[in-house]
């Protein structure tokens, strides 16, 4: 064989994978474990369908992570299949609407999703919903309608789309309309307007975030049609789901860390994955995350991560330290800093966000303050921040 022949039939050969796709979090596996009672609710919900009797509609909600997705895809797969079979027709279309994240687009989807064809700008989203629901009657048809990450438009368009479509059945005769709303935002329904919460909210569902024991397996199962045999260290799938379950038992993240371990291992040409793959993988997604994370931080917030970041290495400094240190950047950028009260938050909202500490001291008579501490490798920050182009410049 030829040199660069080797080449690329090594890379078409992994020594740890057999197939990485089914890590990937829009896979959809043919079990779901420790998801039975939502799956047989969701089931309860939609099977009137089968009748030709519109379902309730359902709101789902919990942390990310806990199914909620791929729960309500593999129900609604596993519905049509059945209902092919039935004189019923069935039909349910799929919006995300993080990615169609504006009214006009998730219309559009929808019409798409009846075979109608949208231009991509150009008629209004009444003209839009107009088309639908004469598509709608002149059919016969129950339609469930899937809104993922709904709280993503809502947040972004207000609740004025929710409220129409909420309302579709009485512009509609033949056809019916069901909707199922899913949010990660457990706070986010409580902000709806109480007659679009009272009707998306005819059944509700809450998915509780899995332990570790659930993680471990759910991935046992991912990893044998992802890994070749052998190709996983012992405690390898324990770790994972130890450090996923650690923060609130998110699946979407254990499966993450499994996948970015095998690729570590697989770049150094190990043949088994180890824990310490495992523990660089943690750190390579926790890197990716801070990275995100602070990119979209307003910009003053900012300002203030980067005083404290760039202090490092000294004493942690307290709050009062960064708010004159972050003044004296602002007056070099000739920006109006904000207020001190202001800065204090700033610092809360950094400390929820993980990306410090703030702990409280007592220094006796002096009282109580804060002082900052990292939580993330200073180069890390340091650089992600220099991506924005202001505080580059200085
Ligand atoms: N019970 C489960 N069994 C197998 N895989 C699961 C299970 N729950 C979640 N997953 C997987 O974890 C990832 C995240 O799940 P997802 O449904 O997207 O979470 P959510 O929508 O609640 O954020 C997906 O890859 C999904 O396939
Ligand atoms: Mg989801």
């Amino acid at each position: 064989m030829d040199e660069l022949e080797l080449i690329f039939e090594n890379a078409t050969r992994s020594a740890i994978f057999t197939n990485r796709e089914v890590l990937r979090p829009d896979y959809i596996p043919d079990q779901l474990p420790h998801r039975g009672n939502e799956i047989r609710k969701v089931a309860m919900v939609m099977a009137t369908a089968l009748q030709g009797v519109r379902p309730s509609n359902l709101f789902i909600y919990g942390l990310t992570g806990t199914g909620k997705t791929a729960v309500a895809k593999y129900v609604l797969k596993r519905l049509s299949a059945k209902a092919e079979r039935s004189v019923k027709r069935v039909k349910w279309i799929y919006i995300n609407t993080r990615i169609e994240n504006t009214s006009y687009r998730v219309l559009a989807h929808i019409a798409e999703g009846l075979g109608l064809k949208i231009p991509f700008t150009g008629l209004s989203t009444s003209e839009v919903y107009r088309r639908i629901i004469n598509r709608l009657n002149s059919d016969s048809v129950i339609l469930i309608l899937v809104l993922d990450e709904i709280d993503f438009m809502v947040r972004k368009e207000g609740d004025e789309i929710l409220y129409r479509l909420s309302r579709v059945n009485e512009d509609l005769s033949s056809s019916k309309v069901t909707i199922v709303g899913i949010t990660n935002d457990i706070r986010f329904i409580e902000s709806l307007d109480p007659r679009v919460k009272s009707s998306l909210g005819e059944e509700e569902l809450v998915f509780p975030p899995y332990n570790a024991s659930q993680l471990e397996d759910i991935l046992s199962e991912r990893a044998k049609l992802a890994f070749r045999p052998g190709a996983l260290g012992d405690g390898v799938i324990p770790l994972c789901a130890a450090l996923a379950a650690r923060e609130h038992g998110d699946a979407r993240r254990a499966l993450d860390l499994l996948r970015v371990a095998g690729e570590v291992a697989e770049r150094e040409g190990a043949d088994v994955v180890s824990e310490d793959h495992v523990h660089r993988a943690y750190n390579e997604l926790e890197r990716d995350r801070a990275v995100e994370v602070i990119s979209t931080l307003p910009l003053h917030s900012k300002i203030v991560l980067y005083t404290i970041y760039r202090s490092v290495g000294d004493t942690p400094p307290t709050t009062g330290e960064v708010y004159v240190k972050y003044r004296e950047l602002c007056q070099r950028m000739g920006l109006e800093p904000v207020t001190q009260r202001r800065v204090s938050d700033i610092i809360s909202e950094l400390d929820m966000l993980g990306l410090v500490n703030a702990t409280i001291i007592n220094r006796g008579r002096y009282g109580k303050t804060r002082i900052l501490l990292p939580t993330i490798q200073r180069d890390v920050v340091l650089s992600a921040l220099e991506n924005d182009p202001y505080i580059s410049m200085f």
